[in-house]
């Protein structure tokens, strides 16, 4: 039998428990704060950002057909970290992300790009009482937010040396353009990069002067706040050009004659011929077949690879960027 005094006992040590746990216990949190588990729950109240994204590269990187080539789908582990990557405000700007392990397939998402590590959402203001409920957060509008994925092949650091850094433009300022030209709507979070020709358009300009019997073709990075192209290595630019009869008649077979690319680490035959920003590289064309009337043109390949490298066909598998026409 227990002792009048041992059960009291308990009964005091239980209430001393409780009470304590009471004391100790964190307020429960509002009620309307909710955690998320996947980015679509965003959708209902951010409808325009979610179309945006949808459209964005970000959107595709766990499931885009080059992505899932080149990693084997995924077998290649090391490449999940950026592709589906934790929260970036999680794992801290100055380190490099993780793999998550849920929902991958939203890619590079709301959450990863938004959640910080209690759970509210970065923003630009501060909502206890949203179910999202934002942080005003400075570090989002910042290179170093990028960088943890886009310094991998150097695009932040290309930039620190540009005028676009010395003078505060980042890379929000050319990839998230406020939507309507207008800073109280927000930015536009398509992202468009290399898959959209009318960005690729506004990097370089390209002209073409005859110098005695040679042609200098000259491509000037004028819009890019980084090298050109830049990140991937399997983006190139190439000059081609080819004869071009003055009646009007189709134009001759396309020659190559540079191109703008940091090769692959196994391709140790080739060098890196990236177009930093602000600068102008000259490509001369000294053919006999020249000297007539010629167009020059500048294309851009998502992929490096012709399909047959000694006939490339730049109208078939890459896109014009720019042309001009060289007069004799
Ligand atoms: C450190 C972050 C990071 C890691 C790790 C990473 N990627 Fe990427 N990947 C990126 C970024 C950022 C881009 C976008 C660059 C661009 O569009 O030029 C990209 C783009 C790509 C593209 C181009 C997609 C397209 O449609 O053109 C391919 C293919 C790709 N990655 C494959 C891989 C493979 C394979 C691995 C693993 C070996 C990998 N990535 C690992 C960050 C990463
Ligand atoms: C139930 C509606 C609701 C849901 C669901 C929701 N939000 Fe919000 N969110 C709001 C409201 C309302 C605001 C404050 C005003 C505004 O920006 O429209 C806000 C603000 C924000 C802001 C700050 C906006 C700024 O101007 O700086 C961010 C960032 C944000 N939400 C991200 C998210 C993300 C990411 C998700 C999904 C994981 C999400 N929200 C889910 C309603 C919601
Ligand atoms: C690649 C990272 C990235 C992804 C993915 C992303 N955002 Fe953003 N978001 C940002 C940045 C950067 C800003 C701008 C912050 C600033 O201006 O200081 C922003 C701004 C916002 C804002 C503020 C108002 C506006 O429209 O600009 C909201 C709301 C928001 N994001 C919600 C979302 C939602 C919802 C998703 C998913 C559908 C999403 N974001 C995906 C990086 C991202
Ligand atoms: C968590 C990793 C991550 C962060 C953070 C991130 N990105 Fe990306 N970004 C990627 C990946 C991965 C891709 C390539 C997706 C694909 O094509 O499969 C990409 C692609 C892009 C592209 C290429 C679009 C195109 O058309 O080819 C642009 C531009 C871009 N990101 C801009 C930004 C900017 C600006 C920021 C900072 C505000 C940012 N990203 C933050 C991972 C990230
Ligand atoms: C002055 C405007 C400007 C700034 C600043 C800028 N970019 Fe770009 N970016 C461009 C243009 C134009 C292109 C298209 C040409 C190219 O690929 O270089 C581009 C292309 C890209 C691409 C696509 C490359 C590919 O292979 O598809 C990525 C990724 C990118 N930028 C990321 C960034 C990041 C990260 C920053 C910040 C460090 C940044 N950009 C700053 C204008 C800018």
């Amino acid at each position: 039998m227990l002792s009048t005094r041992i059960v009291l006992g308990i009964v005091v040590l239980g209430a001393t428990v409780l009470g304590l746990s009471l004391v100790f216990q964190r307020p429960p949190p509002p009620a309307e704060a909710s955690v998320f588990t996947s980015s679509n729950q965003c959708q209902a109240c951010h409808a325009t950002v979610h179309a945006e994204w949808a459209d964005s590269q970000h959107a595709q990187s766990w499931i885009n057909p080059a992505v899932r080539a080149l990693s084997n789908d995924f077998a290649n582990t090391d490449c999940i970290d950026c592709h589906a990557p934790r929260p970036v405000l999680e794992t801290g700007l100055a380190n490099r992300v993780l793999p998550r392990e849920s929902r991958r397939s939203e890619g590079v998402d709301c959450i990863a790009c938004h959640q910080l590590p209690d759970g509210r959402m970065a923003g630009t203001l501060d909502r206890a009482d949203v179910a999202c409920r934002p942080v005003a957060t400075r570090d989002l509008a910042r290179v170093e937010y990028c960088a943890p994925c886009h310094d991998q092949h150097k695009t932040v650091t290309q930039w620190r040396e540009t005028e676009y850094a010395r003078n505060g433009i980042g890379c929000v300022d050319c990839h998230m353009p406020f939507r309507n030209g207008d800073p109280n709507q927000g930015r536009d979070h398509a992202m468009h990069g290399g898959h959209s020709i009318d960005v690729v358009r506004k990097a370089v300009t390209l002209g073409a002067d005859r110098v005695g019997d040679k042609v200098l073709a000259r491509v000037e990075n004028v819009g890019a706040g980084h090298h050109f192209p830049t990140d991937e290595r399997s983006r190139a630019a190439d000059v081609f050009w080819r004869t071009l009869p003055k009646d009007g008649s189709a134009g001759g077979p396309w020659r190559w004659a540079y191109r703008f690319r940091s090769p692959y680490r196994h391709e140790v035959e080739l060098v890196d011929t990236l177009l930093p920003a602000h600068q102008t590289r000259e490509v001369e064309i000294a053919d006999p077949d020249a000297r007539g009337r010629i167009e020059v043109a500048l294309f851009y390949k998502l992929s490096p690879y012709w399909k047959d490298p000694a006939n490339p066909d730049p109208e078939g598998e890459a896109r014009l960027v720019h042309r001009v026409v060289v007069e004799p």
